[in-house]
């Protein structure tokens, strides 16, 4: 069985996504890690008996919370560590020992409009086509060689609330899918 550990800071609806494709399967999400204590993707986590383990970055140099997080790596040995809305950059000593093992969705066509704002810039701007990526983590941000792109053209008139709902949708949808054919690959 492959193992996949997700990291994630927020609400946690693709951690949601992952964990319904991943149930029961051939593969398992074998435990969550969060950096925020009270994220609703903790919640998400408990009510499906998921393992989950908070790790702290508050006041302290980030190598010491990425070591936490090496040792459950290196534990766990899992096929992939998969970002779900993870807002942290690794160093380059994390990435390097991981390398083509860690994976992130983003909410715009790469390389458009990385970081945190994302769907927003993406809505502002007059690009017809808008969609997500799924990329490999290295220490910057946003920058990994990209694995998939999926995208969808707006019609123009919606609000950036229903781009947002058409954004994360096609990120529900494909990235458990893209993830699935990466651990059977
Ligand atoms: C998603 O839009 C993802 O692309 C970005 O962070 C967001 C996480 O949302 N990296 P959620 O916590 O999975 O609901």
């Amino acid at each position: 069985m492959a193992k996949i550990i997700v990291l994630a800071s927020g609400t946690g609806t693709n951690f949601e996504a992952l964990a319904d494709r991943f149930k029961d399967g051939r593969h398992e999400i074998a435990l969550l890690i969060c950096d925020r204590k009270n994220a609703p993707v903790l919640e998400k986590a408990a009510g499906r008996g998921i393992p989950a383990l908070h790790v702290s970055y508050y006041k302290r140099p980030r190598e010491d919370a990425e070591a936490e997080i090496m040792a459950k790596i290196d534990q766990i040995k899992p096929s992939l560590i998969v970002l779900a809305g993870f807002m942290r950059l690794f160093t380059a000593n994390f990435t390097t020992c991981y390398s083509k093992k860690i994976i992130n969705i983003h909410p715009s066509l790469l390389p458009r409009y990385p970081g945190t704002a994302g769907i927003k810039e993406s809505y502002q701007s007059s690009d017809k086509e808008l969609g997500i990526s799924i990329h490999y983590v290295d220490e910057g941000m946003d920058t990994g060689p990209i694995i998939k792109q999926f995208s969808f053209t707006r019609r123009g008139d919606e609000s950036l609330a229903q781009i947002e709902e058409k954004i994360h949708a096609l990120e529900h949808k494909h990235y458990p899918a893209v993830i699935k054919e990466l651990l059977d690959k």
